[in-house]
Order: C-alpha cells, then structure tokens, then sequence
C-alpha cells in the first residue's frame, strides 16, 4: 500500500475520476475527506470505502462558492486531523462559444475551474507547511495543453491551471510542497458526453463522442480508473522529486 495513514482531500469525488480516485486512494491505505456538490453520489462514494474497509468523510459543498471553498477545505482538514495530499479536481465543461457567451456563463467556468482550485489550495498551503510538506494535484485537460474546437472558455481555464502550477511548485518547491497537474484527455465519465454535446440530442451525442474517440491513436476512451492512478503516482512518495509537471493522460491524443 503506498498511502498508508495519508490524509488526502478530493473535491468533486461524488462522480467519475474523484471517485475513481477516492476509492483508489482508500485502497491503498488513505484516509480520504471526499468534497462535493451532490450529496446522493457522494454518500454512495462514502459508503463504498467504507464497506471495503477504508475511512472516508463527506463534506458537501458548491465550489463555485467561494466561502465554501474555504470552509469545505477547513471542515475537511478537522475530519481527518490534518491533511497530506490536495486533488482539487472539480470542473465543468461551461460555453461552447465565443461571441455568444454571456460574461456570466464565463465567469461560472472560471469560477468552478480556476478560482476553486487557487481557493482550495491555497487553504491547505498553511497546515502543509506546518506539517513539513504535502501534495497539491490540480485537474486541467488535453484542452489546456493543445487548441480545441470545442470551448476556448474552458481552454482557457485549463491552461490557468497549467500555468498556476509551475508557479505555484516554484514557489514552494523549498517546503516540500510538490504541485502537479493532471490533464486527463477523453476520459469516460458522466461529464464527457456533456462536454462533446453541449445542447445536442442523444443521437447526435453518441456520434460526437465516436468521431472524437476515433481521433485517440489509442482508440479508446480512458477509464476513470487509469487517471486515478497516475493521480496516485504524484501524488505519492513514487514522485517525490516531480513537481511543477502537466501530466498529458490521454492515449496519445496530443501525438497529433
Ligand atoms: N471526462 C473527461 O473527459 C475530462 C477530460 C479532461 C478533464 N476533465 C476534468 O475532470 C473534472 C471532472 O471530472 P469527471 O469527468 O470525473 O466528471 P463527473 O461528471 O463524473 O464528476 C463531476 C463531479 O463534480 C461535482 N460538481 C459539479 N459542480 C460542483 C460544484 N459546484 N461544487 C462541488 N462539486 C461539483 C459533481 O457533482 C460530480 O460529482 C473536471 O475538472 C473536468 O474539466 C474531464
């Protein structure tokens, strides 16, 4: 078990990677505070670990929030009596558009994507360094690294993400604080289809997600499993000397 006793916070964990993630994380020993807006999912993530044996607590919290950013983090510190590893994870796909979008439409994608990921982590960087270190994990996206047809809006978001990590691991590099972020590409969870098909039918859904599947030279979706686990590498001892990284797991997808 390579987390053993390890305190490790993750947001949006009611659903696909977070989830993924939480159980994985418990299962190799992690005591794990799951953050999330959706109280039915995220019970049923709780009741999973702890069916299985791990420790698992609930804090229910809207991210877009950003009190509750704070606060969630602080709820989730006093459940597990500290805290080891950050995966702020929570985002969501926002406007397809450009002259289109409506400035709240925009500010609700940066919102969730970027000011909960600066809010939450910068609540954690304190105790971190008090306890001696940690490890902050960001979620970004193949969209932060490469351009896409899909939405500039949550391009840009996503490459925030890229760019506050190298900084913030610069930054802190000093206090054993390793900052890394993850960049999932077509990874199969209840987001994706939302994300290819913004406004379009069942139909026309499938066939995005088939033409966009088609374009991995590894010709399948990712499993939310398979990132949970390069989540695990950085976020373990395994990459003690990894930090400030953008970790493309993707199937290859930006070979091309
Ligand atoms: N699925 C993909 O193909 C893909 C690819 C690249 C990056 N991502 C990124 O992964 C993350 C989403 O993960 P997923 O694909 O596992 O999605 P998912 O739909 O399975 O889960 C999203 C979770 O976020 C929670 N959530 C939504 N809004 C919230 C809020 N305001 N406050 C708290 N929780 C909230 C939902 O309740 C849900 O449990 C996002 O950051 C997304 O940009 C996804």
């Amino acid at each position: 078990m390579r987390m053993i006793d390890k305190r490790v916070i993750i947001t949006a964990a009611a659903s696909g990677m977070g989830r993924a993630g939480s159980i994985r994380f418990a299962a190799e020993g992690a005591k794990i505070a799951a953050v999330d807006i959706d109280q039915d999912s995220l019970n049923e993530t709780i009741d999973e670990i702890r069916n299985a044996g791990g420790e698992a607590h609930g804090i229910l919290a809207d991210l877009s929030n950003s009190d509750s950013c704070r606060s969630s983090m602080i709820e989730a510190r006093n459940a597990l009596g500290g805290i080891d590893v950050l995966w702020a994870h929570a985002g969501c796909p926002g406007p397809t558009g450009i002259e289109e979008v409506e400035l709240d439409q925009y500010e609700q994608t940066m919102d969730l994507n970027v000011r909960s990921a600066f809010l939450t982590a910068a609540e954690v960087i304190k105790p971190m360094r008090v306890a001696g270190g940690g490890s902050i994990i960001f979620t970004a996206s193949i969209g932060g690294l490469v351009g896409s047809m899909l939405s500039p809006v949550y391009s840009a978001t996503k490459s925030a993400i890229v760019g506050m990590t190298r900084s913030m691991a610069y930054r802190l590099a000093k206090e054993n604080i390793r900052v890394n972020t993850i960049c999932p590409g077509l990874t199969d969870t209840p987001m994706l289809p939302k994300f290819l098909s913004r406004g379009a039918d069942a139909a026309q859904s499938a066939k995005n997600t088939e033409k966009y599947r088609a374009e991995v030279p590894m010709g399948r979706l990712a499993k939310p499993e398979e990132i949970a686990s390069a989540v695990l590498f950085l976020a373990s001892d395994d990459a003690s000397y990894v930090t400030g990284i953008s970790l493309p797991v993707d199937g290859g997808f930006i070979c091309h």
